[in-house]
């Protein structure tokens, strides 16, 4: 232990107050005994420090900082020494503002694209997530501060956030939601991870053993300090013993004594509350003096710039016909879209920054050298239909060479708290688009979206540009992009599928009852597409160029593959190379093929460069759960060289030594997960794959009931509060604008009352209310009143202790 001398000088109530927050984003701090308390803040693409009333929603105002491109965005650059400058540059703003851990990046694998947190995620692929936050976290961490990687793990849906048990098999769970993980702590050493709000196999993330002590400490030789997500500590005991470090937010004097008591029962020991406030305290002096001796002001207009260049540098080109982009300058443009003039930027939630400004399109445009015809807003944003909009915007077209149409998803589609319904953009859109068409075919379409959609529109436009969601400078990046000041070279980090019912996660996400059973297994995104046969409208790794780029001389080793990458075309241009590995011949079931490597090549017209991508651990392992350890299937495998994971270039063939270790699924049957085709898995073969039975379903009136459950419940009161809470969700879907404040309350359990209320509301009084809600309504409302009274006095006495620490 590193700080021994001050642990000793604290007695035990001291040392278990510390394992829990102050505030909403800071720590306990003891002048007297010389432990400063530390500011945490959000987040992942930018600076939320909340100066006046905090809350972990983003509803409060915080201080202005610099609005990064979004993780989804940023992915699509595939460069992760880019991700670094940008987590630089959050990371002295978060020092700037004296915040010591900032809460980002997001890495959690996106399973599905109706996760409404896909924005603030990176991929569907581990390896592609895992580099890219590790660039953040080295350009956070440079300031001297802390990056806190998050959710750890298996946190890929929002619906029952707070309570939803991820059901999965441990090869899955390695393969694909923890290999991320793994790389960001062994390549970055991330100072804070956080734990995710939901079960892993039954146990809470933040209390599972499993996760926090076998993999990230012992496995990883992760030494820093587990963060909870806010709100999701369940049993605080458990937590400290299993490796969580520090609960968030502000649980007050019942997570105390909640420790005291379960170290004199004997549940925990005073060696781990030492164990976890080393942690802990490592934190605070690592962090505390960077923070104190860091300037208190920045070059906002360096870090706009940035936020440009990483926009631009993140656009990905998908459909140009006719070579219709770049656009000349003095090109006749009709500007036509709402995002045009109100652009979406960035995504709902704990992750919204208070930008320091915001680009729009229009805005922007006298720097553009494009003439501009005219705007029209063309729809409602929120999908109703408007013919006069519709109808202005077609007249404005006709009188234009070219059409700006800037398509997108509004607000509501995309919050933490809440999953998307379906993969469409609002059909209004859409028939403005067929509209304009009609008068105008050359039509550029500008696309903001933190996730995938459906586009079956797209044979009505002939260009196709992906800004997701480009953070506060991505307008003049997107016009950079128009123009060919930047020549695209973005590449996309998710497939996207067709149409949602071709997704594999379809009938298993999101769906009634406590568990989530991640039935598809190993096949997330392309695993699945390129497994099963199915063919997505546009396919992981997929970006166009103005360019073109041959690749030959391909040369590869089990330790690496090189190979010569040449600008066929007329204009400078970046490539990016990915090297995929398959093993047709495999006698252990595996995806088709899987990203195990990529580079990003710069080349001026005409220019051939020798581009060497090294395959490491990771690139031929699989998780055996027979003999619970990474193995190698020995023989040959195809190291794949493409420009997107279904446009292979080049191929060699390299042989491997195998550790020899048995087959775990010799005997077994598993047609569905040997060929891929996952969307339909029969219970058995599922129930094969898990090793268990599948686990029990069924809503339980307990600490862990959700708010938006409690129709389930036995009492008058609990149903009206439900109504209550549906009547406004509804009413704030229909308004359109996400009420974060509903969303969150509706899928948060029972227990997290007295997780979020800063002490005001005690674990005892939350078993008052599970008692209301069985239906003893009297003896739970006697026993709420009572564990009040308690509660108050046993808080006011603890903080005056306190007080003179
Ligand atoms: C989110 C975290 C966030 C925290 C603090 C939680 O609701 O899940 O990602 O860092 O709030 O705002």
């Amino acid at each position: 232990m590193k700080n021994t001398e001050i642990i000793a000088k604290l007695n035990l109530e001291q040392k278990c107050a510390l394992l829990s927050g102050a505030g909403t984003f800071t720590t306990r701090g003891y002048q007297k005994a010389g432990v400063p308390a530390i500011t945490l803040s959000d987040g992942p693409n930018g600076v939320r420090k909340q100066a006046g009333a905090a809350d972990h929603l983003g509803l409060n105002p915080s201080v202005p900082a610099t609005c990064f491109p979004t993780a989804v965005t940023v992915a699509c650059s595939w460069d992760p020494d880019l991700g670094e400058e940008v987590g630089k540059a959050m990371g002295e703003e978060a020092a700037a503002q004296e915040v010591a851990v900032l809460l980002g990046p997001g890495l959690n694998t996106k399973r599905s694209p109706l996760c409404g947190r896909d924005f603030e995620y990176f991929s569907e692929d581990p390896y592609l997530a895992g580099k890219m936050a590790a660039g953040y976290v080295r350009g956070i961490q440079s300031n001297g501060i802390a990056a806190c990687p998050k959710h750890f793990a298996v946190n890929s849906q929002e619906l029952r956030r707070m309570a939803s048990d991820s059901v999965l098999d441990e090869r899955t769970l390695r393969e694909i939601y923890l290999t991320g993980f793994e790389i960001v702590v062994k390549e970055s050493a991330p100072k804070t991870i956080m734990s995710s709000y939901n079960l892993v196999n039954g146990t809470y993330a933040n209390e599972n053993a499993h996760l926090l002590q076998d993999i990230l400490r012992r496995d990883w030789g992760f030494t820093g300090a587990v963060v909870t997500d806010w709100g999701g500590s369940n049993d605080h005991a458990l937590g400290v013993k299993n490796g969580s470090t520090l609960e968030m937010p502000a649980p007050g004097g019942d997570a105390v004594r909640e420790l005291l008591t379960a170290v004199k029962s004997g549940k925990i020991t005073e060696a781990d509350v030492d164990a976890r406030l080393d942690e802990l305290l490592t934190l605070i002096y690592d962090t505390y003096a960077a923070v104190q001796n860091h300037s208190r002001s920045f070059d906002a207009d360096a870090h706009h710039a940035l936020a440009r260049r990483a926009a631009a540098e993140s656009t990905v080109l998908l459909k140009n016909e006719d070579s219709l982009l770049p656009l000349a300058a003095g090109t006749k443009v009709a500007v036509i879209g709402d995002f045009a003039e109100t652009p979406r930027y960035q995504g709902a939630g704990s992750s919204a920054v208070n930008s320091i400004k915001i680009d729009s399109l229009l805005g922007c445009w006298a720097e553009s050298g494009l003439e501009q015809v005219g705007f029209a807003a063309g729809f409602d944003r929120q999908g109703k239909p408007d013919a006069a909009k519709q109808a202005e915007a077609v007249a404005l077209a006709q009188k234009a060479d070219v059409v700006l149409l800037c398509m997108g998803l509004d607000e509501i589609k995309e919050s933490e708290g809440l999953d998307r319904s379906d993969m469409c953009v609002a059909s209004n859109q859409i028939e403005l688009l067929r509209a304009l068409q009609k008068v105008n075919p050359n039509i550029v379409v500008v696309l903001s979206a933190g996730a995938s959609v459906e586009t079956s529109w797209a044979n009505h436009c002939k260009a196709l540009v992906y800004g997701a969601l480009g953070g506060q400078a991505g307008a003049g990046a997107m016009l950079d992009v128009l123009t060919g000041k930047v020549n695209p070279s973005g590449k996309l980090a998710e497939s996207w599928a067709k149409a949602y019912s071709d997704t594999p996660a379809r009938d298993n996400f999101a769906g009634d009852g406590r568990t989530v059973q991640y039935r598809e297994g190993l096949y997330v995104g392309y695993r699945y597409y390129q497994t099963a046969g199915v063919a997505p409208a546009y396919p992981f790794g997929f970006g166009l160029s103005y360019t073109t780029f041959a690749y030959s001389d391909v040369k590869a080793t089990p330790q690496g593959v090189s190979l010569t990458v040449t600008n066929t075309g007329d204009c400078e241009g970046a490539e990016i190379v990915q090297v995929y590995i398959a093993k047709p011949d495999a006698k252990i079931f595996r995806p088709a093929q899987e990203l195990k490597g990529f580079a990003k090549v710069q080349l001026a017209a005409g220019e051939s460069k020798r581009v060497t991508v090294a395959l490491d651990d990771k690139a031929f392992r699989y998780w055996n759960t027979m003999t619970n350890a990474w193995e190698v299937e020995g023989g040959s495998y195809e190291v794949r060289v493409g420009a997107s994971c279904e446009d292979i270039r080049l191929t060699a063939v390299v042989t491997v030594a195998g550790t020899g270790a048995p087959n775990p699924y010799e005997g077994k049957s598993l047609p569905h997960y040997t060929g891929g085709k996952v969307q339909n898995v029969p219970d058995a073969e599922w129930e094969t794959l898990l090793g268990r039975p599948i686990p029990d379903d069924t809503v339980k009136i307990d600490r862990n009931m959700t708010l938006g459950e409690l129709n389930h419940s036995r009492s008058p009161l609990c149903w009206l509060i439900w109504l209550v809470l549906h009547t406004l969700l509804t009413a704030s879907y229909k308004k359109g604008q996400p009420n974060l404040n509903v969303m969150f309350q509706y899928n948060m359990p029972l227990r997290a009352l007295a997780k979020m209320t800063s002490g005001a509301i005690s674990m005892g009084m939350v078993d008052g209310i599970v008692l209301e809600a069985k239906g003893f309504w009297f003896i739970g409302l006697i026993k709420v009143i009572l564990e009040a009274i308690k509660n108050t006095i046993l808080n006011a006495q603890l903080e005056s202790r306190l007080r003179n620490s």
